[in-house]
């Protein structure tokens, strides 16, 4: 009994672990996601992936559509910029 609730908990702590490890995984992948789900709502999102930009132009950009009334808040900003720096980059 003991040893099957001890199993359990390890392999619970285990899974936590492993989603909070893909989770945090470079911000890759939620950069991506939050320039989906935010980026094509006033245009297709082949206005920005037709693009390529420096670092600091995709910081510019996203800044200014965030003024235009992008949804999203200074972190998001980062991690799309980040994104759209390292795929679309000159
Ligand atoms: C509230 C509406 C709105 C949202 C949301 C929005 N945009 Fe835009 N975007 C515009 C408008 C309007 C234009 C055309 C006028 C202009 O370029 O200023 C534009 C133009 C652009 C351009 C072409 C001009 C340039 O500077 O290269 C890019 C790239 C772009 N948007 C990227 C993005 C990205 C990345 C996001 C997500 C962070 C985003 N947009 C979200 C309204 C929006």
């Amino acid at each position: 009994m003991l040893k099957a609730m001890t199993m359990t908990l390890v392999g619970g702590i285990f899974l936590i672990t492993a989603v909070c490890s893909l989770a945090a995984d470079k911000g890759g992948p939620n950069g991506k996601t939050l320039f989906e789900n935010n980026c094509g709502k006033c245009h297709n999102l082949d206005r920005a992936t037709s693009k390529k930009k420096t670092k600091d132009e995709w910081q510019a950009t996203v800044l200014r559509m965030k003024q235009k009334g992008a949804a999203i808040n200074d972190d998001d900003a980062k991690l799309i910029a980040d994104y759209l720096s390292e795929t679309y980059k000159k």
